[in-house]
């Protein structure tokens, strides 16, 4: 079973500077919400409520001003901080005591997924005993990111950001894996942007044949929040299904109420700390409903 659970919220955010220059990427909004309410709302709707949060040096107290320690959601929030960008594994390096026997779910802090049928999904994912799990999705810029070839069912090949077609399947930034993630993360070797690469990881599960997949699906909404463009898309997105349906994505006291994690006390609370705001009056009609 996956319990823990890491978000990785560090990195530079150059290519969206000046606006990460002074707050880091993932406190920036998506809509209504810092982005960072995107990923941890995947983990708690896995049912993930012992979270890692890593950011920059010197960032923790901004992060520390909306997500304090969890309390408030019912889960335990921890943090640590990344001297440098050193690549995606210095996660379960980093992260080593935190997960402990247990095995783990690492999240990108800029990753925002959305779709039918993802809670079954994530859910599914979290039975994992033995081996990685990795979620795939078909995109038209494959050369942006970790993909994979898939032959027979079977994950065929791997490659981080291939110059060359290889398949449009990206692998998204979700990965659940068990303990050796820490053995075999301290066992890689930088790569040619001097860093850690996932793909260098996940390559180690697959020789051994314990990389499984699944796919998002067509149903299923993968956005990128990497370049402003992409950024402004993505919050888009959100405001366009939030204004249509009146539902919130990524809700995090939501989530957290109808997962019985916390009661209607707890969520006056948040109305309180929020202030006078579009998402207080959200909170409030969800603990007004019968
Ligand atoms: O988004 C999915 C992609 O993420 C995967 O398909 C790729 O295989 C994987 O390598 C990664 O690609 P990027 O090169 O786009 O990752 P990036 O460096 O942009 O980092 C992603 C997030 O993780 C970002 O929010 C910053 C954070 N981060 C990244 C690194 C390398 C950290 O907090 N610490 C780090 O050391």
């Amino acid at each position: 079973m996956v319990r823990k659970g890491i978000i990785l919220s560090g990195g530079l955010g150059t290519r969206m500077s000046p606006l990460t220059k002074a707050v880091n990427k993932q406190l920036l909004p998506i809509y209504d919400k810092p982005l960072i309410f995107y990923p941890l709302s995947i983990l708690m709707l896995s049912k993930i409520k012992d979270i890692l949060i890593i950011v920059n040096k010197g960032q923790l107290n901004q992060y520390k001003k909306i997500l304090p320690d969890g309390k408030n959601l019912g889960i335990k929030i921890r943090y640590l901080e990344q001297s440098k960008p050193k690549g995606l594994p210095d996660a379960f390096i980093l992260g080593e005591s935190f997960i402990g026997k247990d095995n783990v779910a690492l999240i990108l802090g800029d990753n925002f997924f959305y779709g039918q049928n993802l809670t079954s999904k994530l859910l599914n994912c979290t039975k994992l005993n033995n081996g990685a799990k990795v979620m795939l999705h078909k995109v038209n810029n494959p050369e942006q990111y970790g993909v994979a070839k898939i032959e027979k069912n079977r994950i065929k090949k791997i490659v981080e950001k291939p110059k060359k077609f290889i398949s449009d399947l990206a692998i998204t930034g979700l990965y659940f894996f068990d303990n050796k993630a820490i053995q075999y993360s301290k066992g890689l070797k930088p790569s040619k942007r001097n860093e850690l690469e996932i793909t260098d990881l996940l390559n180690k599960y697959k020789i051994k044949n314990k990389l499984k997949f699944d796919y998002i699906g067509r149903g299923g909404a993968w956005l990128d929040t990497g370049s402003i463009e992409d950024y402004y898309k993505t919050s888009a997105f959100v405001s366009t299904i939030e204004n249509r349906q009146g539902f919130k994505i990524a809700c995090l006291e939501e989530i957290s109420y109808l997962n019985k994690w916390i009661n209607k006390q707890q969520i006056q609370k948040a109305i309180e700390f929020y202030g006078k705001c579009e998402y207080s009056k959200y909170l409030l009609k969800l603990i007004s409903k019968k």
